[in-house]
Formats: C-alpha cells, sequence, structure tokens
C-alpha cells in the first residue's frame, strides 16, 4: 500500500499517518520529521533547512526529493509508504512520478484531508501546549506567525496539487473537521475500497489484468468507499455535501469520501439505503 496524505498544516496527516502504520504494518515517511531530525543532528541538509523551516518557507525541491529517493530504497519501506507531507510541490509530485515509475510501483491513494482554516490554529497550539505539558521541545514553526506563512506556502505551492491529483483521476478527499476517529474510519473505507478494486482487477482475464503500474479508478473507489446510510462517506456524483464556510474550492473531479452530510441529504440517503431495490426500479420505470 503506497499512500499520499495532503493536507494544510494541523490538518491531522501526522495523526492519521501514525493510525495507518498501526493498521498496514507500512511506514510513515514525513519529510517534516525527516528534516527537523536533520536539523536536531547538525547535518548539511538540516543547516541548509533550519532557517527555512523556522520561517514557515519550504525547503528547496532537491532536499526532499533526495531525501524521499533515498528513504523509499529503505528495507522497510519495501511493504509499503504513508507519504506525509511530501510532494507539497508541483515538481515534487512531478519527481514522485518518475521515482515511483523507475522503480515499477503504484499509489494506491492520494488522500486530501479537508479542514476549515479556522480550526487548524487551535489545533497547532493545542499541540503546542501538550508538547510543551509532556517537557518536550515545541516546534519552532507552532507559533500563530509561522503558521500564517505556513498556510499561505501550502496556498500557494501545494493547492495546486489537489488539481494535479483530480486531473489524474488520482484524489480522494475526506472530511478532515471530523474527529481524530471518524476521520481514520473514512480513510479506511477508502483503503479498504482501494484493496476491493484492486482484487477485482486482478481477477480479469486478459489485457484488462491490471499491471504493476495501473490502478483502480477513482470513482469504482469513492463507490465502494461510500456509505450514505451513514450520511459520513459520499462521493462528489452522489451530492456529496456542500463544502465549509471559508473552505477553498472544491477540487475539480475529486469525489468526496468522508464529508459530512447535511441533514436533508441524510435522511435522503437513509430513505433510499431502507428502499428495496426492486421496488425503486419499478418506481424509476413508471416515471
Ligand atoms: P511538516 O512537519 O510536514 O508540517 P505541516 O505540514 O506544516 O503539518 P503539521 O505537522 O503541522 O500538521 P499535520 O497535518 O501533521 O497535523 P497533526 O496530525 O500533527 O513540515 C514542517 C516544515 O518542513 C514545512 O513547513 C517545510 O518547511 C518543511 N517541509 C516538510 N516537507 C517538505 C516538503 N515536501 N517540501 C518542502 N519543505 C518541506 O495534527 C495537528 C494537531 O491537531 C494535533 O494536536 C492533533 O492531535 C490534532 N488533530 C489531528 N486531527 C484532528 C481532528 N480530526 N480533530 C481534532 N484535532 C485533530
Ligand atoms: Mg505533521
Amino acid at each position: 500500500m503506497r499512500i499520499i496524505l495532503l493536507g494544510p498544516p494541523g490538518s491531522g496527516k501526522g495523526t492519521q499517518a501514525q493510525r495507518l502504520v498501526e493498521r498496514y504494518g507500512i511506514v510513515q515517511l514525513s519529510t517534516g520529521e525527516m528534516l527537523r531530525a536533520a536539523v536536531a543532528a547538525g547535518t548539511p541538509v538540516g543547516l541548509r533547512a533550519k532557517d527555512m523551516m523556522a520561517s514557515g518557507a519550504l525547503v528547496p525541491d532537491d532536499i526532499v526529493i533526495g531525501i524521499i529517493s533515498d528513504r523509499i530504497d529503505q528495507p522497510d519501506a519495501r511493504n509499503g509508504f504513508i507519504l506525509d507531507g511530501f510532494p507539497r510541490t508541483e515538481p515534487q509530485a512531478e519527481a514522485l512520478d518518475d521515482l515511483l515509475k523507475r522503480k515499477n510501483m503504484r499509489l494506491d491513494a492520494v488522500i486530501e484531508l479537508r479542514v476549515n482554516e479556522s480550526v487548524l490554529l487551535q489545533r497547532v497550539e493545542r499541540r503546542a501546549a501538550e508538547t510543551r505539558a509532556r517537557g518536550e521541545e515545541v516546534r519552532a514553526d507552532d507559533t500563530p506567525e509561522v503558521l500564517t506563512n505556513r498556510l499561505a506556502a501550502y496556498r500557494a505551492q501545494t493547492e495546486p496539487l489537489i488539481h494535479y491529483y483530480s486531473d489524474r483521476r488520482r484524489l480522494l478527499s475526506v472530511d478532515g473537521m471530523m474527529t481524530i476517529e471518524e476521520v481514520t474510519r473514512a480513510i479506511d473505507r477508502i483503503l479498504t475500497a482501494v484493496v476491493a478494486a484492486d482484487n477485482q482487477a486482478s481477477r480479469k482475464p486478459g489485457p484488462a489484468r491490471r499491471n504493476a503500474a495501473s490502478k483502480p479508478t477513482v470513482k469504482a473507489i469513492a463507490k465502494a468507499a461510500t456509505k450514505p446510510a451513514k450520511g459520513r462517506v459520499r462521493s462528489a456524483r452522489q451530492g456529496g455535501a456542500k463544502r465549509p464556510a471559508k473552505a477553498r474550492k472544491p477540487s475539480r473531479a475529486a469525489p468526496r469520501a468522508g464529508k459530512r452530510a447535511p441533514a436533508k441529504v441524510k435522511k435522503r440517503a437513509a430513505r433510499v439505503g431502507r428502499r428495496p431495490a426492486k421496488k425503486l426500479t419499478k418506481k424509476r420505470a413508471k416515471a
């Protein structure tokens, strides 16, 4: 399983990545963590990255691409990995595509965590307070001022990746405003659907059989990951919930999974869920 977690600072990438590590036995590759370790160790990479990270700017592409390229080759990444905080720019995404192609690997899912900007500061401040309470060193970039810069960098350089991956029919979006537990469940449904679509495709005979570089369609995955009766996981085509106020524009062609559905949608979904399939067909035939 190879997954990208995409989202602004504080959206929950690290939190969900750790849960995926436990659930799937794959490694978390967090460029932020690796860079912080390099800064702490005073390596040449750390020395180059230190001030840029402290200011909330992105470090140059060549540094992070090099880090990821080396890390993917490590034996513990053979079973799969979760990319947390990488790629963050289009050149990084293109470099990752090349890298995976050369290694004959394929991405299973790009999962975007959608969170209102208004809650990000609270989350980052809470994380800083909890870190301080444990007697650990607080991240140099966990301040309101630096968070403003990190968000600006996210909007300018990372948000275009939403289109990059939705244009390539790879992107699945999860409502990151739900509780940590609910977000985990929504991601789990997506990944279960990915595995199921994968197994189904590999059972197909002849040229339709999947090769190492092919992938199930994102539409099929969103459909399989959708559980309308609970109103939590909905694809855009099924009339997924409107995005919350202040959230940015919805991604083009990105099926939304794990989106909170408004009461009206939930009610309709529950109603549809209860109706026997035969009756529905008959009714439609009459109409
Ligand atoms: P990085 O370390 O990747 O930081 P980030 O992307 O800014 O994100 P965070 O780690 O702050 O947030 P998160 O999404 O992981 O949220 P978390 O789970 O912790 O990067 C740091 C810096 O390194 C960058 O600014 C850049 O300089 C450099 N860098 C890294 N990668 C780079 C790259 N590829 N290219 C260039 N430069 C790069 O959650 C936050 C808090 O919220 C926690 O307290 C958590 O408990 C809580 N929380 C999580 N989910 C929920 C929820 N659903 N509800 C309520 N609370 C929640
Ligand atoms: Mg993180």
